[in-house]
């Protein structure tokens, strides 16, 4: 049976898939229910000096396993969760992530208060509400890392343009990343009634959800090639496959938050076995050989249109359901079925690739040349 346990800047988790910052690890009964249903490691939701004053409502789905939310952070107070939910958590006998923000100042002060309480086993601090000024980032991120003395990691937004500079600027400081937070602001309202469904001042939230997973694997893939240091990857992790894509990209392991929202809090140690069994099949023994393989395989033909050879869909037969998607999402009108025979006009198609990727079949694949 594969093994799925991880060793990240010498903290050992018994599997790489924790819970991220958000409602679901509001509070140490919340995280016991993560725990029970088999997390790999328990990330708190973001304290920080100023309890957050929390619009409602805040989260809403626009659809179908995405949200957006207006949570901001923890309307906990900090002293609270330091000495009356931190040893619940801690007792719970996972690892655990404490998430922090915002100023150097906030910083400061709960970096002193965790590492006083030695309850956390790593510290993680969110950029979010920081903008994205590189000397004020690490500022930030010294500000904590000298008030600590276990592990600290970055929590990346995705609003970042200039991922390059920012981690050459953070990287001697912290000790990983973990990318991605939710993506916005973002905008969604009643026509009706012509009211936002979220309560904040301007109506705007955060994506997060199965939206924002390819946005996640780009930061997380981008992360690896730039820095040595650990990355861990969230954001629209819905699946197994999900998971084994954050890995393949490069995280060394996931959190989950959307997913926990909308189905529960057992679905970390859910994907934990699915992951397990899934390793089995695919013939991978441990994590670590799965960590960042993508980047090892570089002999990738690139094709232009028009140009040399040329990539076209080719059906198998036997599998088709002949459920007609790539006849009408194919906007060139290239595609056809005559007497249940499909024909490709070689003259309309423009190689886009998209009926291979929403045959529900997967009965289509796109080959060089053919025809
Ligand atoms: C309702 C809600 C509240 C969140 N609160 C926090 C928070 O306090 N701190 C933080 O760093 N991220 C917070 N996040 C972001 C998540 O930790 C995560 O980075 C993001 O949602 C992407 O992951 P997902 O697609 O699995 O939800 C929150 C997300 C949601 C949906």
């Amino acid at each position: 049976m594969a093994n799925l346990k991880t060793k990240i800047c010498n903290i050992e988790f018994p599997n790489p898939i924790w819970t991220a910052a958000g409602p679901t690890s509001a509070n140490a009964g919340m995280l016991r229910q993560a725990a029970e249903g088999g997390a790999g490691g328990l990330v708190t939701k973001t304290i920080s000096v100023q309890p957050a004053r929390v619009p409602i409502p805040n989260i809403y789905s626009p659809f179908a396993g995405s949200l957006l939310n207006a949570e901001l952070w923890s309307e906990m107070d900090y002293r609270n969760f330091i000495d009356n939910q931190l040893p619940q958590i801690k007792a719970l006998e996972l690892p655990v992530i404490a998430s922090l923000g915002y100023s150097p100042d906030d910083l400061k002060l709960l970096g002193k208060g965790l590492e006083k309480s030695g309850l956390a086993d790593a510290i993680e601090f969110s950029i979010h509400y920081i903008g994205k000024d590189i000397e004020n980032l690490k500022q930030t991120a010294s500000a904590l890392k000298q008030q600590v003395s276990v592990p600290v990691f970055a929590k990346l937004s995705p609003s970042i343009s200039d991922l390059k500079s920012v981690i050459q600027a953070l990287d001697e400081i912290v000790d990983g990343y973990v990318a991605i937070n939710s993506v916005g602001p973002a905008l969604d309202f009643n026509i009706e009634t012509l009211q936002p469904y979220l309560g904040s001042q301007d109506g705007r939230g955060w994506l997060s959800g199965r939206a924002i997973l390819p946005i996640g694997l780009h930061f997380v893939a981008s992360i690896y090639s730039l820095s040595k240091k650990p990355v861990i990857g969230v954001g629209g992790i819905s699946s197994v496959q999900d998971v084994v894509k954050y890995l393949m990209s490069g995280a060394s392991a996931v959190q989950i938050c959307s997913l926990a929202i909308l189905k529960g809090q057992q679905v970390c140690g859910e994907l934990a076995k699915e992951l397990s069994q899934w390793m089995d099949e695919h013939g991978y023994d441990d994590i670590e050989s799965l960590i960042g393989i993508i980047h090892r395989k570089k002999d990738r033909k690139q094709y232009f249109l028009n140009e040399g050879d040329q990539l076209y869909p080719l059906i198998q037969t036997e599998r088709c359901n002949f459920c007609d998607r790539c006849v009408r999402s194919c906007i060139h009108h290239a595609i056809r079925f005559e007497e249940q025979e499909f024909l490709v006009d070689r003259s309309r198609c423009v190689s886009c690739g998209l009926c291979v990727s929403l045959c529900p079949k997967s009965a289509l694949k796109l080959i060089e040349n053919f025809y």
